[in-house]
C-alpha cells in the first residue's frame, strides 16, 4: 500500500511505499515488570510536563560559535535523522495505539496491545529505502501499475535518480503544493535533511555513472548495491563511530549484539522500542537553534527550517522560486554549501552537544497536525510522554539488564538547572529517569556531551550493527566482493573512488 508519511501532515493514502514491519521491546521482561517502569499515574505525567519544558531552553538563534556546540559538525545531525528515517517510522503515527496530545489522559500501555498493533513503517536494514523506494520493479518497468509510476517519478528513463539541479541551484523535484517527490516525505521536513537527500541521490547518480557494464540496467544494480554498502559503512565507521562511546562499538562489532538479534536468541526480526522512542531521539539535543546555508545565505532559525516547503506558511515563499515550467523549487540562495556542514574548515557549524537541553524552536513545532498542540507541539514534552505511554522501561532498568553500572540520583541531578532538578525531584525521576532523559543526561555525565554513555551507545549499537550482521546483503557479509575491504567501500572501478566517511560521500556526490 502507497502512503505518505510525515510529522507535518500525518498519514495519507498516496504517494509514498511504506514497510510494516515488527516493533518489539529488546527487553520484554523489563516492559512487564511495573518496577521497570515510569508509574502509571496523573502526577507522573505532570512531572514529565514539566521536565519537557526545563528541557526546552532560551538561546536565541545566533552564529556559532554558541554556548552549547559540540565537536561535531552539524552534519552528523542531520545524517543521524536520514539513518533514523531509514529505520523507523509511526511510533508517533498510530492513533488507535499511542495517544499523548489532545489532552488525552497518558496512560501506560499493555506491552502486548503495543507490540500487537504498532507496526514500523519502515525496512529497517540501512539499504537506503528512502532513495530507492522499493527499488523499480524491473520487470514491469514503464507499466501502469502504481509502482512503475512511482518509479518514474524517482527515476529517469535512464535509470538515474530525478533531480533538480541548474548550477549550483539544487533541490529534490517538486509536485503540488512543492512536496518533494521521494519515497519518504520526512525527509522533507526541514531544510537541511532535504538538502542531503538531495546529495544521496546525486551520490547514487555519479556512482552509477563510474561503472562500466553498458548497460543501465546492470550499471543501475551494481550502483545500488555499492551505495547500500558506502552508505551502511559509513554508518558504522564513521557515524556510530562519532556518536557512540567507542569501547561500546569496537565490543559490539567485535562480540557481536549479546542483547539484539538472531545471536541473542530472539527468533523473528524486528526494531527495539526502547531504541524508536527513545536512545534514538537522542539526537533531538544536537539540533541547533539556527543554521546559515552557505557564505551568502542569512542565518535562519530552526522554526522557519522545519516545514520550509509548505505552501500554507506564505513566509516559506523566500525559499522558492519557479524553475522554467513554472513548478516552485528551492532557490540557489538556500541550496547547502556542505562546508558549512561538513569537515574542519572556517565555515563549519557544529552540532551540539548531547545533553539535556533541546533548542528553543523544538519547544512550537510548526508543523500544522502538531501546531498548538501543548505535547505534539513540544519535542521534549512529546517524546517523554511517547515514553511512558508506550511503557518504555526507565534508564536504569535498560542499565541493569544490560548488566552495567546506572547512574546514581546524585549524577544525575548535579549541575542541572533549577527548573530540571526541580521536575526530576516532582517525579522521582533522579531514582527512575524516563529513558530518553537518561540517555541524554548520560551522555554528559559519561562523555561531555560529545558522544552517547554507555546505555545510550549499547541501545543504539546494538540495533544498528545487529541490522546490519543480519542481513546476508549487508558489507558486512560481503567482505568477498572485491569492491569491500576493512579501510572502506570502492564505489568505482580504479583509484580515487573509496567511500569511508559522510564527507567522501559528500565530495564524491559533487554537492
Ligand atoms: C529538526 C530535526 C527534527 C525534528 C523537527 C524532529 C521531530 C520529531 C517528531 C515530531 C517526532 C515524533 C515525536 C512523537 O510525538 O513521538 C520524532 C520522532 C523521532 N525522531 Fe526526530 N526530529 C528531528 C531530528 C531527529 C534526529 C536528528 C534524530 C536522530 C538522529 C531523530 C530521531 C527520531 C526518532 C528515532 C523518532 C521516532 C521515529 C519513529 O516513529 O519510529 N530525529 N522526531
Amino acid at each position: 500500500m502507497f502512503k505518505r508519511i510525515s510529522h507535518i501532515n500525518g498519514v495519507e493514502d498516496d504517494g509514498e511505499i511504506l514497510f510494516a514491519t515488527q516493533f518489539d521491546y529488546l527487553f520484554p521482561e523489563a516492559a512487564n515488570s511495573k518496577g521497570c517502569l515510569l508509574p502509571d499515574s496523573e502526577a507522573c505525567t505532570a512531572a514529565l510536563v514539566n521536565l519537557g519544558t526545563a528541557m526546552a531552553d532560551d538561546e536565541l538563534p545566533a552564529a556559532p560559535p554558541d554556548a552549547f556546540a559540540s565537536g561535531n559538525p552539524a552534519v552528523f545531525t542531520y545524517f543521524g535523522q536520514f539513518i533514523d528515517h531509514d529505520l523507523t517510522a509511526r511510533t508517533d503515527r498510530e492513533g488507535s495505539v499511542t495517544r499523548i496530545g489532545n489532552g488525552d489522559p497518558v496512560s501506560r500501555l499493555d506491552p502486548a496491545l503495543v507490540t500487537a498493533n504498532l507496526r514500523n513503517g519502515r525496512r529497517p536494514q540501512l539499504d537506503l529505502d528512502a532513495v530507492f523506494g522499493e527499488a523499480p520493479g524491473l520487470a514491469g518497468w514503464g507499466g501502469a501499475s502504481p509502482a512503475s509510476s512511482q518509479s518514474q517519478v524517482l527515476y529517469t528513463s535512464s535509470l538515474d535518480m530525478h533531480l533538480y539541479e541548474h548550477g549550483a541551484r539544487r533541490d529534490v523535484i517538486r509536485g503540488d503544493r512543492r512536496a518533494a517527490l521521494i519515497p519518504d516525505a520526512r525527509n522533507d521536513e526541514n531544510l537541511n535533511l532535504s538538502q542531503l537527500q538531495f546529495a544521496m541521490l546525486r551520490f547514487f547518480n555519479e556512482v552509477k555513472a563510474a561503472q562500466n557494464f553498458g548497460h543501465d540496467v546492470e550499471n543501475y544494480i551494481r550502483a545500488r548495491q555499492l551505495c547500500r554498502w558506502a552508505f551502511q559503512y559509513v554508518v558504522v565507521n564513521d557515524w556510530l563511530t562519532t556518536v557512540c562511546d567507542p569501547y561500546v562499538l569496537r565490543d559490539t562489532l567485535a562480540n557481536g549484539p549479546r542483547f539484539f538479534g538472531s545471536g541473542a536468541g530472539r527468533s523473528k526480526a524486528f526494531m527495539p522500542l526502547e531504541f524508536s522512542v527513545a536512545a534514538f531521539r537522542f539526537a533531538h539535543s544536537m539540533i541547533r537553534p539556527s543554521y546559515r546555508s552557505n557564505a551568502a545565505a542569512p542565518i535562519e532559525s530552526i522554526m522557519d527550517l522545519l516545514d520550509f516547503a509548505s505552501p500554507d506558511k506564505a513566509a516559506n515563499d523566500r525559499f522558492f522560486e519557479p524553475d522554467a515550467s513554472g513548478q516552485p523549487q528551492l532557490k540557489e540562495l538556500y541550496a547547502i554549501d556542505w562546508s558549512f556542514f561538513s569537515g574542519s574548515g572556517p565555515n563549519v557549524q557544529f552540532a551540539r552537544k548531547i545533553d539535556t537541553k533541546i533548542a528553543k524552536g523544538l519547544g512550537t513545532l510548526p508543523f500544522s497536525a502538531r501546531m498548538g498542540d501543548p505535547v505534539l507541539g513540544h519535542l521534549a514534552r512529546s517524546n517523554l510522554l511517547r515514553g511512558k505511554n508506550l511503557s518504555i522501561p526507565t534508564g536504569q532498568a535498560m542499565a541493569d539488564a544490560f548488566g552495567v553500572t546506572f547512574l546514581t540520583p546524585n549524577e544525575i541531578l548535579t549541575g542541572e538547572d533549577a527548573g530540571i532538578v526541580d521536575a526530576l525531584k516532582a517525579g522521582h525521576f533522579h531514582h527512575r529517569s524516563p529513558l530518553w532523559y537518561y540517555v541524554l543526561r548520560e551522555a554528559v555525565v559519561q562523555q561531555d556531551g560529545e558522544r552517547l554513555g554507555e546505555v545510550g551507545s549499547r541501545i543504539v549499537c546494538e540495533t544498528i550493527v545487529g541490522m546490519i550482521r543480519d542481513d546476508l546483503n549487508s558489507y558486512l557479509n560481503n567482505f568477498h566482493d572485491g569492491a569491500v575491504s576493512e579501510n572502506g567501500i570502492d564505489v568505482k572501478p580504479g583509484p580515487n573512488g573509496q567511500i569511508a566517511t559522510i564527507a567522501d560521500i559528500l565530495k564524491f556526490a559533487k554537492v
